[in-house]
C-alpha cells in the first residue's frame, strides 16, 4: 500500500490549499445504484491518508443522507478537511427526473441551515450555487451568499455550470474560490468561455465527473444493460443505445496508452483532466467519485502521471466525436445559456 501524499494547490479566491485532487461524494448515498457504507467510510479515509482534503457533497444527493452520512467524518477530521456542499437543486419525490432550482435569498438561507445542521458543522469551508435559477440575477445570489460569509456560516464561495459572463458578474460582488463544471475527455464545453474567465480572474476548477461517471474507466459500456433501474446513468443519453456503443469505441486510444504506461483508463482519464491545470493555466483540482479505498489510492496515483505531447495529441479529437449530450435536458447548464 502506498502512502505517498498528493501535492497540494491553492484554490482561487484567497481560499485555502488542498490536495490537488479532491473526492466526489454523491454515489455514497446517491445516483450510482446500491451503496456499501462500510467500504465508503474506508474510503473516505484511504483518501485522506493519500492527502486527498477537499470533499465534495451537496445538499439535493439523497435529500440530505450525503451530507448526513459524511458528517462524523468531517467533524472526526475537522482541520484537516475542505467541506464543499452546495444548494439550488432538489428533485421532488414524486418525479425523480424533475429538478427544482431556487437562487433567492429565502431559499438560500433555508438552504444554509439545514446543511449546517445535517452536516453538524459551524461552518462549511466552500459553499456552492449548484444551479443557476435565471429568474434572479446572479450578482443578487452571490450577494446573499457573501453575506452568509460575513455571517460566518461559510467560508468561501464557488460555482457550478456558470457560464463566463455569469462568473464574470459573480466576480463584481465576492471573490469566487472555484467553479465546478464536468471536465474529462468526453466534456469539454467550458474550454471555450468558464475556463478563461477563471483564468482572468484567478478562480480555480474543480471538474465534476472527470471519469466520465465511470464510463471512461470502461467499468461499464452501457447504462441500459449494465447498471441497475435506479441509476441516474440510464437517463444520460451518451451511456444508452446506439450512442453508448459509439462512445464505447472511442476509448481505444485511452486503452492503448494505458497498457503502454502499465496504466489503468481511468488513470489516464484522469491525469488528462489533471494536466489542463498546466494547458490552461489555472489551479484544475478533479474531485473523481469512488466509494472503493483500492480505486482512491488507483485515482490519487494518476496525479504523478504527466502524459505527453504525443499522447495528448492522440487524445485531442475525442470529445468531438462523443454522441449523445451529458444531459437530458441541458437547460439548467452553462453550455444550455452560453
Ligand atoms: N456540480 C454538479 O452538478 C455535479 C454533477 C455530478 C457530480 N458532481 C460531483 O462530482 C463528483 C464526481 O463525479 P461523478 O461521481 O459523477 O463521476 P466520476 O467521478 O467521473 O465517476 C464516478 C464513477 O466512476 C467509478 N470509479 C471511480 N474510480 C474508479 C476506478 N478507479 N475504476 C473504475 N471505476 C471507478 C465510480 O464507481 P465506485 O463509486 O463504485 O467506485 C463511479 O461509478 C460527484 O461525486 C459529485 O460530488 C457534481
Amino acid at each position: 500500500m502506498t502512502d505517498s501524499r498528493i501535492p497540494t494547490v491553492r484554490l482561487g479566491g484567497g481560499g485555502p490549499e488542498v490536495g490537488v485532487q479532491g473526492l466526489g461524494c454523491m454515489g455514497m448515498s446517491f445516483a450510482y445504484g446500491p451503496t456499501d457504507t462500510d467500504a465508503s467510510r474506508a474510503t473516505l479515509e484511504r483518501a485522506l491518508e493519500l492527502g486527498v482534503t477537499l470533499y465534495d457533497t451537496a445538499d439535493t444527493y439523497g435529500a440530505g443522507e450525503n451530507e448526513r452520512f459524511l458528517s462524523p467524518f468531517f467533524k472526526a477530521h475537522r482541520d484537516e478537511v475542505v467541506v464543499a456542499t452546495k444548494f439550488a437543486l432538489s428533485i421532488p419525490p414524486d418525479d425523480p427526473t424533475r429538478r427544482i432550482i431556487r437562487n433567492d435569498a429565502p431559499y438560500i438561507r433555508a438552504a444554509v441551515e439545514a446543511s449546517l445542521t445535517r452536516l453538524d458543522l459551524d461552518v462549511i469551508d466552500l459553499y456552492y450555487m449548484h444551479r443557476r435559477d435565471v429568474n434572479v440575477p446572479i450578482e443578487e445570489t452571490v450577494g446573499v451568499m457573501a453575506d452568509l460569509v460575513r455571517e460566518g456560516k461559510v467560508k468561501h464561495l464557488g460555482l457550478s455550470e456558470v457560464t463566463g459572463a455569469e462568473l464574470r458578474a459573480a466576480r463584481t460582488v465576492h471573490p469566487i474560490a472555484a467553479v465546478q463544471s464536468e471536465w474529462s475527455l468526453f466534456s469539454r464545453d467550458i474550454e471555450a468561455g468558464v475556463v478563461p474567465a477563471a483564468r482572468e480572474l484567478g478562480v480555480a476548477l474543480v471538474p465534476y465527473s472527470p471519469l466520465g461517471r465511470g464510463f471512461l474507466t470502461g467499468s461499464f459500456a452501457n447504462a441500459d444493460q449494465d447498471l441497475t433501474d435506479d441509476d441516474f446513468r440510464r437517463q444520460q443519453p451518451r451511456f444508452t443505445g446506439d450512442n453508448a456503443a459509439a462512445n464505447a469505441a472511442l476509448l481505444t486510444p485511452v486503452r492503448t496508452i494505458a497498457e503502454a504506461r502499465g496504466a489503468t483508463l481511468g488513470q489516464i482519464a484522469l491525469a488528462w483532466v489533471q494536466q489542463r491545470a498546466q494547458v490552461h493555466g489555472l489551479p484544475v483540482i478533479p474531485i473523481p467519485g469512488t466509494r472503493k479505498p483500492a480505486r482512491v489510492a488507483e485515482n490519487t496515483e494518476a496525479t504523478g502521471i504527466v502524459l505527453t505531447e504525443d499522447e495528448l495529441s492522440t487524445l485531442e479529437p475525442i470529445a468531438d466525436k462523443v454522441a449523445g449530450d451529458r444531459y437530458a435536458d441541458m437547460t439548467p447548464t452553462s453550455a444550455g445559456r452560453e
